[in-house]
């Protein structure tokens, strides 16, 4: 089987899925997600991942752009399952790293030092220029870490949603699309109800997502949503107690 997975191809425009296991998380069965953008040459990495999976990546990633190429890595925020590498790919690139402002001073916990190279995302999010199309950087706060950004990329219109829509899954699950919304949500329930902040986030973002309307969402871990699932689960999360809706579950009198 390919260790990668070609999600758009176009006008030398490419979206690339990888996915592996990360031996540090608890749950050996996770699989964690990462995403290559190459235009006309250039490489834009989304959610590296940890340390565990640097060096698998590294040599995936090289098949589909020069290392020296990766202009941008982007962490869609804190943890070590997504930026827990950002010190190794500081010494293997020249490239600038684009993440919250509020996980900024936690870098050098990875590793990394290299703060003139950090390209500081506030609260808002932004829009930046890649090659003729455009990067946005979408709120995403509290789903899960307060300081939280989807990525969409405008000319595959694919929406990389970080840990929203991500499945506790078990093998075999590498590559795969939901095929049916209503047998996938097992899989998000828990991790959704746990991990994300409150209901009027989801809705936050929701609401957002619905003005940009991707084609497809790809989460860090598990499957791919796209088609009328894509709406299917925007739905389901609007509706979603979690977090604090749920508070009263996990202090006991
Ligand atoms: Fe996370
Ligand atoms: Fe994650």
């Amino acid at each position: 089987m390919d260790n990668y997975k070609i999600l758009y191809e176009d006008d030398g425009h490419k979206y690339i899925m990888f996915s592996f296991d990360d031996e540090t998380h608890e749950n050996s069965f996770l699989s964690v997600n990462q995403y290559l953008i190459v235009k006309h040459g250039v490489g834009f990495l989304i959610d590296p991942g940890s340390e565990a999976i640097f060096d698998e990546l590294y040599d995936a990633v090289s098949e589909h752009v020069a290392i020296e190429n990766i202009k941008y890595i982007f962490f869609s925020h804190q943890d070590p399952d997504v930026a827990g590498s950002i010190g190794q790919w500081s010494v293997s690139t020249s490239a600038k790293f684009i993440m919250s402002s509020l996980w900024v001073r936690f870098m050098s916990h990875y590793g990394f030092t290299q703060m003139d190279r950090v390209m500081v995302l506030s609260d808002k999010g932004a829009q930046m220029k890649f090659g003729e199309d455009y990067i946005k950087f979408v709120p995403a706060h509290f789903l899960h870490s307060p300081g939280n950004f989807s990525l969409y990329d405008t000319k595959s219109k694919i929406l990389f949603s970080g840990d929203i829509g991500a499945a506790i899954v078990t093998a075999p699950y590498n590559y795969k699309t939901v095929e049916n919304f209503e047998e996938h949500k097992v899989h998000l329930l828990e991790f959704h109800q746990r991990y994300m902040g409150s209901n009027k986030v989801c809705r936050a973002w929701v609401s957002e997502i619905r003005r940009i309307k991707p084609q497809m969402i790809v989460p860090q871990h598990g499957f791919i949503f796209e088609d009328e699932n894509v709406e299917l689960f925007l739905d389901w999360l609007e509706e979603l107690d979690c977090g604090s809706d749920l508070i009263e579950n996990l202090y006991s009198a």
